[in-house]
């Protein structure tokens, strides 16, 4: 638990066992906000009687350096973090230097954290502050048998308790401690994305991942979640997910996950997310290497749910429905094969020639199925869908492909205030002439070239007229080879999406 209390500057105390963090800029007076708080002075003080050179070096951006100041014989213990340049500091560097005083502050054994004057006046930065510190902390150890045990035998659940005082002038104190919530609400539905997508093959399959799903009933009464297990996808013939799932032994799941919280009848806005709880590839089997990473082909469903979490907490007056089909994707003597042609959900026949491209097919059915069934003003989903995503865009940056416009730059604005980074590709008609089949409607792969758009092209023959973006989240969902060093970040599923749907759902209120 993190506790976190905007107060003005020169209220906050300042006592024992705390950790100080005091940022500073190159180019900026570190004393200026400091000198509000008369405990602050030794700080100053000390700033002071640095020579240039030492001092310059201290506030290079990501630069931390201990400190153990007294004043009237009380330790103050103090924490110096560079900024670099003000004018290159913007919400993602804060995001990135928030999480690094979270985890300097857990390494060096703090729980009680005072940051005076990292924001100072700008309001602005309150939300990448919060973001950076609440993420950054995020552990997944549950399945480590040494943490649970000594929590168990010693009670140390206070371990993972902190408090975090931050400084302010002059501010809507009410309205940033409101804000703190909000924002914080929002990352918790990222954390509970994150456990799910980060949870093993063997825990977390299409049954198990429905069951979490089921748990957000109890948050808000506005939320109701539906469970179709194999009987029921078939009767309904959502042939793409059962193809997919015969394979497993772990039998196939519909989750459907209804919000509705507006005033008017609104028509709902329609979220799909790609759950393949483990992607073997099928009879088109992937290398051994790095097989385990398929872990995370769950992660867009995990994006929605993170999305329903944070939606219900937040009470937002909107209509959202999730649908996520989730599978499990195996070779065995009752999978479906390359050669196979698939009735889909919506008519449309499918030549699959290979089982590892087996997102799309899901997706498809899921897509045309939410649409019938929902007439949503919009749709949006996220899938680790293609491999090719990561050699067109690399592993910090998703997939953004779709046939409304309007659409596609309200996501682009959202992602851009949350530092969620992701870039549009275009939809030609060149790309729906590469996966048409000799034998059916269309085949399920396209050849080498441009595999994120003809996979795209795949989805957009079960959306037809309805605005559509589908976001590739294969190089984003997780860490992996390139993804850069940000400490909100730590290591496995980084929950992407979550925020700047929430963003955009608060935005189009
Ligand atoms: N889940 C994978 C895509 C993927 C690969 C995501 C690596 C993240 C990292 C997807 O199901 C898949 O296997 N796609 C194939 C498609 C191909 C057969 C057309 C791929 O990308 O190789
Ligand atoms: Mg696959
Ligand atoms: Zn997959």
């Amino acid at each position: 638990m993190v506790k976190i209390t905007i107060k003005n500057i020169d209220e906050i105390e300042i006592v024992a066992n705390q950790l100080v963090v005091i940022g500073l800029f190159e180019d900026n007076s570190y004393s200026e906000h400091l000198k509000n708080n008369s405990k602050l002075n030794v700080v100053i003080d000390y700033l002071d009687s640095l020579d240039k050179k030492k001092l310059d070096q201290i506030k290079k951006y990501g630069k931390t350096i201990a400190l153990g100041l007294f004043a009237d014989n009380n330790p103050i213990n103090t924490l110096l973090i560079g900024l670099g340049n003000s004018h290159d500091f913007n919400k993602d560097k804060m995001r990135h230097i928030s999480g690094l005083i979270s985890l300097r502050a857990k390494e060096m054994g703090y729980n009680d954290i005072v940051i005076p004057n990292l924001i100072s006046e700008e309001e602005s930065k309150l939300e990448p502050l919060v973001e950076g510190i609440v993420l950054s902390l995020y552990e997944f150890n549950k399945f480590k048998t040494d943490i649970a045990n000594e929590s168990r035998n010693h009670h140390l659940s206070s371990n993972n308790e902190y408090t975090f005082t931050v400084g302010l002038n002059h501010a809507d104190f009410d309205k940033c401690n409101a804000l703190v919530k909000t924002v914080k609400s929002v990352c918790d539905g990222v954390i509970f994305s994150r456990d799910l997508a980060n949870s093993p093959p063997n825990i977390i399959y299409p049954d198990t991942l429905a069951k979490a799903a089921q748990t957000l009933e109890s948050k808000n009464d506005k939320i109701h979640v539906e469970v179709m297990d194999l009987k029921k996808i078939e009767e309904l013939g959502l042939n793409g997910i059962i193809s997919v799932g015969k394979g497993s032994q772990n039998e196939p799941r519909l989750i459907i996950v209804e919000y509705n919280n507006s005033s008017t009848n609104d028509k709902p806005v329609l979220l799909v997310g790609k759950a393949v709880t483990f992607d073997t590839g099928g009879i088109s089997i992937k290398p051994s290497e790095r097989m385990d990473e398929m872990k995370f082909d769950k992660s867009g469903g995990c994006t929605v749910l993170g999305i329903m979490h944070a939606l219900s907490s937040l009470n937002l007056p909107v209509n959202v429905v999730a649908v996520i089909p989730s599978v499990e994707n195996m070779p065995s003597g009752t999978s479906y094969r390359p050669g196979d042609i698939i009735r889909m959900y919506n008519g449309k026949t499918v030549e699959v020639l290979n089982t590892d491209a087996e997102g799309r097919l899901i997706l498809a059915d899921a897509l045309a199925y939410g649409i019938s069934k929902y007439s949503p003003k919009s749709v949006i989903d996220f899938a680790t869908l293609t491999g090719a995503c990561i050699i067109a865009l690399g592993t910090n940056v998703a997939g953004l492909i779709g046939n409304d416009e309007k659409l596609i730059q309200k996501l682009l604005s959202s992602s851009k205030n949350t530092g969620e980074k992701i870039w549009q590709l275009p939809l030609s008609d060149e790309f729906l002439d590469l996966i048409k089949s000799n034998v059916a409607t269309i085949k399920n792969i396209g050849g080498r070239t441009g595999g994120t758009i003809t996979a795209a092209a795949f989805l957009s023959h079960f959306v037809q007229n309805v605005p559509w973006a589908h976001l590739d989240i294969a190089g984003t969902a997780w860490t992996q080879d390139g993804t850069a060093d940000r400490s909100y970040n730590p290591k496995g599923s980084t929950g992407f999406g979550v925020r700047f749907i929430m963003k955009f759902l608060m935005d189009s209120q």
